[in-house]
Parts: C-alpha cells; structure tokens; sequence
C-alpha cells in the first residue's frame, strides 16, 4: 500500500475526505490482510462520526464490488432486475414478486440471503421445500433464469469478499449503524451480482435496521445516489416494519402464504407491497406499461391466470424441489399451542423484531450462523394488528419441535401484542417510493 494507514485515519478524523486512490487502495490492502484490525477500526469508526461524501460512498462500494468475483449476466436477453429487502419480519416478497415478473417477460436474477438473529431469509424459505437446491453452480444460476424467467438461489461466487471482511469488524466495533457503510454494503453485493436495475424494499420500524421513516429515506437516498454514480437504475420503496409482514413467520408457512398471495388470496398489507413491488419492477423493465394503472392490470392478470404460481413450480422443479410442497396449507410441526387474547379491544405490535426472536426460539430461525433450522416451524397470526379481537380468540398458533420451548414463547408474545380500548391509528404499508432524478 502506497499510503500510511495512520494518515489516512488522521484525515478521515479530521473530516476529510479520502481519495479514490486512497479508498481503493485501503479496501484491497485490508482483504489481502496487510492492514490490521486495529487500524480499519479506528478508520471505520472515524467514518461513523465524520461520514462521507457521495463519491467516496461510491468509490468504496466499487472497491468493494471490485474485491472478488462479479456475475456475468450477459447471457441473458434484456435487462435484468434485482430487488433487495433490507431485510425484516415475514417477509416473503421475493418468493411472490419474482414469478410475478418471469411471467410477465421481465427477467429477474437474485441472490438471496439466510436468516440471522430476527430477520429472516429466502434461501431458508425456499429451502423449506424438499429437494430444493439453493446452492446452484453459476452455470445453472443462468440457465435457471434463461429457462424459467426467474433465479433465487444463494450467493453462487465470492462476491464483495471485502464487504464480508468489513462487516464482520463493523459488527464488533459498533459501526454497522452508519448510513455510507451500510449503503455501500449493500449496494457492493447488487453490483457484483451483475443485474442492471434494481428496487430496494428499504424496511423502517422496530422490526427493522432503521427504526423510523427518516432515517430509512436517507439510507434509500444514498443507496440511490450510489446508482447514479455507478450507471445503475435504483428505485426504493420505504415500507413499514413495525409488525410482521402477512399471517405467516417462519419457512414452510411462509411459503405457502405466499403460494396463497399468488392464488389471489393474500393479507392485504402483504398484497399492496408486493403489488408495489412489482409494479416498480415492471415499469424499470423493457417491458414498461405506459401508466401505472396499465402495469398494475398487468399484475393482477398473471395472478389471476395462474401464470405466475406456474412460474413459481417452475423454477422449484429447476431447482430440484419437490413442486407439490406448493399444495401444502399447514405447517407439520408435531407440538402446537395457541396464543389466546387475555381480553376484548383492539391488538398492537409493539415490537416486531422480538416476534421474529420469539420464532427464531421455536426453531424457525438461527442464533448463530451456521445453526440449523426446523422448516416447519413459526408463528402463524390469525389476527392482525388494528383488529379488533375479543377475551379468546385466537391470535396466533405456535409451531414447533421444541415443547419446552412453547411456554416462554407464549410469555414472550403476551408482552409484545398488547390489547387497547383504542384504536391504533392505521400505518400505511409502503411509506413513500424513492426515484432517481
Ligand atoms: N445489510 C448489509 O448487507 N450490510 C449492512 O451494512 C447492513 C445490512
């Protein structure tokens, strides 16, 4: 390295900001491991008080896309999609919208993550398909999406290896929470993954990374900036986590909740994001309506036709999986217990972070990387927040293989929905959309 890393730390202090040649060269030293931990630290933390400008965001999130492999999707005809949730509570959009899109000509070429701590992933949901193979070679990645329309596999490369180096320190040195960092991180992994449009789901609330609306338009603003710099279209949409998104939380429900969306029988907070979703989608691709009303017809048509769930059989038989798992319509978890309302009025979330935990303890998610997971566990709502509900109804059923794990999840719950004499005031589901002007 042609730099000392204590000049550069020295400058960032000072509010500075560091060079391409500067930011490059630091990305690339660190993940050969010529710089040490103590020093990135001191860097990153500096970067936490002193933040950064749009070019140095954008310089490091090429840097970082730069430092291992990137997808080649150039065999695919058109323009190719991705779409990023910043992750959150029941969230099985992806499994919804990207056969929505197959059918509809646009192709979509994803990697997507596991579950961790209390967010969950789409390479477990669709892993809770038997026989389902989420580790694809590049070569079946693309001929997946050649053949079907659409790809959703886990990472199939070493993509942003820096990325994964940085976020590892970030994560002990208290400088995950910095609006370039996580920016550039995320949009390090889009880059490499070699599509040429993206919408971001950036999730706000107390299920989410950013807790309140503003502090989630000002990490889409700068994931949207970063697109600009970059030559890549970006459109995010600001959606509401401040309770689980839809009936189901865990793997195997969650699946078959979202077989139902695509049968046209969805939760509608659930149907209006993903509809929100793919309209975005439809109108970043070659094959645009002319208006929104047009794109939203479009939708709705390939649901109603079957078009779209046949999509979705589709690319589970590509990918090994067993296509009747899609007939389920109930978890086989062998110990069950429901939780009862205490009294009459109207239910709130409080917290949906703590539910995505309190299904992580029944089985459905990991404490630790690498923990295995019971598919068929979770949570499944019969009640959504703003109901109305009265003493006994049943507000949700648990699912698990661990009975002693029921009573303290029932505790749990007790805690987190609370029953009110008032009503809530209703929450839109998606907040705003960002676009890039
Ligand atoms: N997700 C990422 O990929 N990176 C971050 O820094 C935060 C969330």
């Amino acid at each position: 390295m042609n730099y000392r890393m204590y000049d550069l730390i020295e400058k960032k202090k000072h509010g500075l900001a560091l060079t391409e040649d500067e930011i490059r060269e630091t990305v690339n030293a660190y993940t050969s491991g010529e710089i040490p931990d103590y020093q990135m630290s001191a860097l990153l933390m500096a970067i936490w008080f002193q933040g950064m400008t749009d070019e140095e965001t954008a310089t490091l999130t090429l840097a970082m896309a730069d430092s291992g492999d990137q997808l080649d999707l150039s065999a695919i005809p058109g323009t190719k999609l991705d779409k990023h949730s910043t992750g959150g509570i029941g969230d099985k959009t992806t499994l919804i919208v990207t056969p929505v899109m197959a059918a509809l000509g646009v192709y979509t070429a994803k990697m997507s993550g596991r579950g961790l701590g209390f967010t969950g992933g789409t390479v477990d949901k669709f892993e809770s398909i038997p026989g389902l193979r989420s580790e694809l070679t590049e070569e079946e990645f693309i001929r997946i999406v050649q053949e079907v329309g659409f790809v959703d596999a886990a990472q199939t490369k070493d993509l942003a290896p820096a990325d994964k180096l940085l976020y590892a320190l970030r994560d002990v040195t208290a400088t995950v929470d910095s609006i370039p960092l996580i920016a550039s991180s995320i949009m390090s992994k889009k880059l490499a993954s070699g599509a040429d449009k993206i919408v971001l789901d950036v999730k706000c609330g107390t299920g989410a990374f950013m807790k309140d609306a503003d502090a989630a338009k000002a990490l889409a603003d700068q994931m949207i900036r970063i697109g600009k710099l970059t030559g890549r279209e970006v459109v995010a949409v600001i959606s509401d986590m401040n309770e689980p998104l839809g009936y189901a939380v865990g793997n195997s429900i969650e699946v078959q909740e979202a077989v139902g969306v695509l049968k046209g029988k969805g939760e509608s907070r659930l149907s209006e994001l993903c509809m929100t979703l793919a309209v975005e989608m439809l109108q970043l691709s070659d094959q645009a309506k002319s208006t929104r009303q047009e794109a939203e017809a479009a939708v709705r048509e390939v649901i109603a036709s079957g078009a779209a769930l046949e999509r979705l059989q589709r690319f589970v038989a590509a990918a090994g999986g067993d296509v009747s798992a899609l007939e389920r319509t109930a978890s086989a978890a062998a110990c069950t217990a429901e939780f009862v309302a205490a009294q009459e009025g109207y239910l709130t979330c409080r917290d949906a972070a703590e539910v995505g935990l309190i299904s992580t303890s029944l089985g459905a998610g990991r404490s630790r990387k690498g923990d295995s997971i019971d598919f068929e566990a979770g949570i499944l709502f019969r009640k959504k927040p703003g109901e109305y509900v009265q003493a006994g109804d049943v507000i949700a059923e648990l699912y698990t293989e661990r009975e002693e794990a029921l009573t303290g999840a029932l505790k749990r719950l007790e805690d987190v929905y609370a029953i009110l004499r008032e009503r809530p005031e209703d929450r839109p589901v998606v907040y705003e959309i960002l676009r890039q002007n």
